[in-house]
């Protein structure tokens, strides 16, 4: 009996030893299976209680039931704390820092003619007008012809154009969207149109043979010269600053009576005279006047009753003056050390 008290002792000695090793529940499983399986070290030991005496057997048996619970426990109470371990290993390795700095993604810009054009037109959306559009390439008619600029005037000059047919081109300017706007439309009219035109200039630091303009129309019964100083007024303050002032030079547009080119005090000096307006202390932004009633008349609009402003303004003008940009040419490079400035 001594004896095999004594293995049952040394057996929780050796249990008590291994199981500190497990590193996993495999390992604990093993140590289970080693010790306590059906083939195991503790039912080997059992095995000889068979020589025991029947005084002897419950004593016997009974320290291996204690034995047995308390490695049971141990097994237990091992694989508890692994598992734990194993959980908290693993909650650390799928750790996600949601505090780390996302990964930037490269979106691009608008192009800085884009931001001056939604600029201008967001100020005119302010004051009432509506957006039109019209295309890029334009009959004859809508761009000269029912402008009051026939055949062989001499204003085409200033305007020559490339032509698709002789009676189709590319648009000079923003001028044929009133035609098609009157044409289509009655009174109350005012949009603002901005879009793409073109002209056959040879390209240097201020001209360019496309730029863009936004067209202002406005026709309404009772409009004014001085409605259309009032909205250009406005406009130059809300793009420039509050300190701008506008200046009316009296032109000539064969489409407008009277006509004007409108200048704004330079705003980079105020007015005072400088580089960016040559000492001039003024800035020509834009063309404008009042809509000739035969222009009117051309699109079925009765000019007796119904009187109209119109402005085109230079949008690249506008943006060079604005950025500081001295040649036109580099809105057109798409280069972007150049773009990124704007983004
Ligand atoms: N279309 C003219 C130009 O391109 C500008 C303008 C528009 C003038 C509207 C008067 C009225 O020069």
């Amino acid at each position: 009996m001594q004896d095999l008290k004594q293995q049952l002792e040394e057996l929780q000695q050796a249990f008590n030893q291994t199981l500190p090793e497990a590193k996993n529940s495999q390992d604990v499983e093993a140590i289970r299976i080693r010790f306590m399986g059906k083939k195991g070290l503790l039912t080997g030991i059992l095995r000889g209680m068979g020589q025991l005496s029947a005084e002897e057997r419950p004593v016997v048996g009974q320290l291996a039931n204690v034995i047995r619970a308390e490695m049971e426990n141990g097994l237990k109470e091992r694989a508890e704390q692994l598992q734990e371990a194993e959980q908290t290993a693993r909650l650390q390795a799928e750790r996600l820092d949601v505090t780390r700095p996302g990964t930037a993604f490269t979106a691009g810009s608008k192009h800085p003619l884009t931001q001056v054009v939604d600029e201008i037109c967001s100020i005119f959306i302010g004051l009432g007008y509506s957006i039109a559009e019209g295309p890029e390439i334009e009959y004859d008619r809508n761009n000269f012809e029912l402008l009051r600029l026939p055949a062989n005037h001499p204003a085409r000059d200033e305007q020559d154009t490339f032509y698709v047919t002789p009676s189709i081109l590319l648009r000079t300017q923003t001028s044929p969207v009133q035609i098609r706007v009157m044409q289509q439309q009655p009174p109350p009219i005012k949009i603002v149109c901005p879009g793409k035109v073109y002209r056959s200039d040879t390209p240097d630091a201020t001209h360019s043979p496309i730029f863009h303009q936004v067209e202002g129309l406005v026709v309404d019964e009772g409009v004014t010269m001085g409605d259309l100083v009032g909205s250009l007024q406005l406009f130059a303050r809300k793009l420039f600053g509050e300190q701008t002032q506008i200046r009316l030079r009296p032109h000539h547009f064969p489409f407008t009576e009277p006509s004007c080119e409108v200048d704004l005090s330079c705003w980079t000096c105020g007015g005072t005279g400088c580089r960016t307006c040559k000492g001039e202390g003024w800035i020509e932004v834009l063309g404008a006047g009042m809509v000739h009633p035969e222009v009117l008349e051309n699109c079925g609009i009765d000019s007796d009753r119904y009187s109209g402003f119109a402005f085109g303004i230079g949008v690249e003008r506008t943006a060079m003056g604005r950025y500081g940009i001295n040649d036109i040419r580099t809105f057109f490079e798409n280069d972007l050390r150049f773009l990124k400035q704007f983004s």
